[in-house]
Order: structure tokens, then C-alpha cells, then sequence
């Protein structure tokens, strides 16, 4: 049953923070970290008509329900809900842990988005690492969004996606990309690393996006395209002063703010082995 206008209202007034943004009513939006309303229509296919789809790492599920809007016959939701179980480098403070499970809310917001869209997704404890065909079976699209930055190992990862990718299905990954290093080495294929005390790992330049996917089992149907995710009304506003330019991380987030983050996407399909 359809839940009432101020209900919905009451419920995303209650979290202090949403990662994605949703219309979960007319005019009732959730102030998300990022608004991915117009990428999806990038990214995902028209329809989904009868497809079993997978989110891999959904938080607030925005793309199991626009799998789900798209006609998909099935969606499984799958997600880690204590942030102190993801790949955290061991130098990692107890501090930004704690930020993230403030944000987290032990995956709080999902239920209340599922609810007010009177939606059918499955959600399921699960690391990307477990998936196991034995256990969610095939699925014909498999979707992961911004989560290989934070895992120490992407190419596992993709594996897994794979694994319980069917045959003939497609998987889809949007992943942060370094912008720079992709117009510098278009077709040499390099990577930046952080693991500096917070979650974040490889960062590949487009060439080498690429060559992960590959590495993993996955023919990329075409080269990963770039996109700029856009900030939601939830996301800190980054402002220029002088300490903000005077260091890389500062300028990389004012240009966050002002462009979105870098990310690209691709399409794979298995490749028979
Ligand atoms: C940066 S958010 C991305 C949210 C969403 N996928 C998107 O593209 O907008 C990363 C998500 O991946 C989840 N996560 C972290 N490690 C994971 C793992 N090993 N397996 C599955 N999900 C994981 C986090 O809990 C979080 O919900």
C-alpha cells in the first residue's frame, strides 16, 4: 500500500544523511551526496523488460529502482552494512570509520526508500567478494557503481561479477576514473593509489579500466565512457580560498563540486572460458 505524502516527508527528514537522491514522492527528494538522476538514463538501457538484475553495493538503492522502473522481472540488492567490514587500509583512524557509519545508518535509508516506492527489490547482506552463483544464481544485468575505488581488490571483484553473470548476460561498472592520467596516457594503461588511511585504492586512468575489465573475464562491448556525477543537496560545498589551491586534494575537490566527479562506465559481456 502506498504510504501517505507526509509520512514519506517525516521519514527522509529523520535520516541526517542520504547518499543518493531520490524523488520518493512527488516534490519529496532526498538530499543525496550525489544526484544520479540524469546519469542513469546514460548508462542503464531503456528497458529491462523480464531481465534478472543485480546491485552490487546499493546503499540507498538508487539503481535497483530504476532496474526495477526499467521492467526488470527480478532485482537482488546486495550491500555491506557495517562500514567497519569494508577494505580499509590497516592505518585507517577510527574517525572516518565512524563519519561513514554516521552516513551508513546501518543501511536505514534502503527500507525507507523501498517502502514509499512500494518496490519488490530484495536486498541482501552480501560482499561483492561472496556473491556465489550456488546461492543468488545468474543474473542477465549485473550492476556495480563506485565501489572498485574502495575495494583493495578490483580485479576479484569484477571476477565475482562475472560469476554470476549468465552466459549471455551483461555487466555494467561505473567506476571513478583519474581524468588527467586518461587524457595524458590514452592508451597506455596506468593508475594512481591513495590507501592513505581512508577506503579509497586504485584509481585507473580510462586505458586502464579497460584492462581490468578484461582482466577479470569481461569483453568490453566498446571503451568506458566518461561521465561527471553530479553532487546532490546533501554533498558539502567545496569553495575556492587560498588553502583549497594551494593543495592537489583541495583542487580536486572544488572541481568535484563545480563539474561532478570523474567517473566512466562500460559494458562486458563474460567472456567463455
Ligand atoms: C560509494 S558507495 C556507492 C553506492 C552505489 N553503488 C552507487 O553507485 O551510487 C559504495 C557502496 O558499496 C558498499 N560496499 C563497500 N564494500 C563492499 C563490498 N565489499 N561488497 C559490497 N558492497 C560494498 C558500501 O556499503 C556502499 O553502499
Amino acid at each position: 500500500m502506498a504510504l501517505a505524502l507526509e509520512t514519506i516527508r517525516e521519514r527522509v527528514g529523520q535520516r541526517k544523511q542520504w547518499y543518493h537522491t531520490l524523488e520518493l514522492a512527488p516534490g519529496v527528494i532526498t538530499p543525496g551526496w550525489f544526484d544520479l538522476r540524469t546519469v542513469a538514463p546514460q548508462v542503464l538501457p531503456v528497458s529491462l523488460a523480464g531481465k534478472r538484475c543485480l546491485d552490487v553495493g546499493t546503499f540507498d538503492g538508487f539503481w535497483a529502482f530504476e532496474m526495477e522502473k526499467r521492467g526488470a522481472s527480478e532485482v537482488v540488492a546486495v550491500d555491506i552494512v557495517d562500514p567497519r567490514a569494508w577494505d580499509w587500509p590497516i592505518t585507517a583512524g577510527d574517525e572516518l570509520v565512524q563519519i561513514l557509519e554516521d552516513r551508513k545508518q546501518g543501511g536505514a535509508g534502503f527500507p525507507i526508500a523501498a517502502e514509499a516506492f512500494d518496490s519488490k527489490v530484495t536486498y541482501k547482506e552480501c560482499s561483492v567478494y561472496d556473491l556465489d552463483e550456488a546461492e543468488v544464481g545468474r543474473f542477465d544485468f549485473v550492476f556495480m557503481g563506485s565501489l572498485l575505488l574502495h575495494l583493495r581488490d578490483p580485479i576479484r571483484a569484477l571476477e565475482c561479477l562475472r560469476g554470476v553473470c549468465a552466459s549471455d548476460g551483461i555487466v555494467c561498472t561505473m567506476d571513478a576514473i583519474d581524468p588527467t592520467m586518461s587524457v595524458l596516457f590514452p592508451r597506455r594503461a596506468m593508475a594512481t593509489f591513495d590507501g592513505d588511511g581512508r577506503p579509497w585504492w586504485w584509481m585507473p586512468n580510462i586505458a586502464a579500466y579497460a584492462r581490468m575489465v578484461k582482466a577479470a573475464g569481461l569483453e568490453p562491448i566498446g571503451r568506458p565512457t566518461p561521465v561527471r556525477l553530479p553532487r546532490g543537496g546533501g554533498h558539502p560545498i567545496v569553495k575556492p580560498s587560498r588553502k583549497v589551491l594551494m593543495n592537489r586534494e583541495g583542487r580536486r575537490l572544488l572541481a568535484a563540486t563545480r563539474k561532478g566527479d570523474p567517473q566512466a562506465w562500460i559494458h562486458s559481456r563474460p567472456v567463455a572460458i
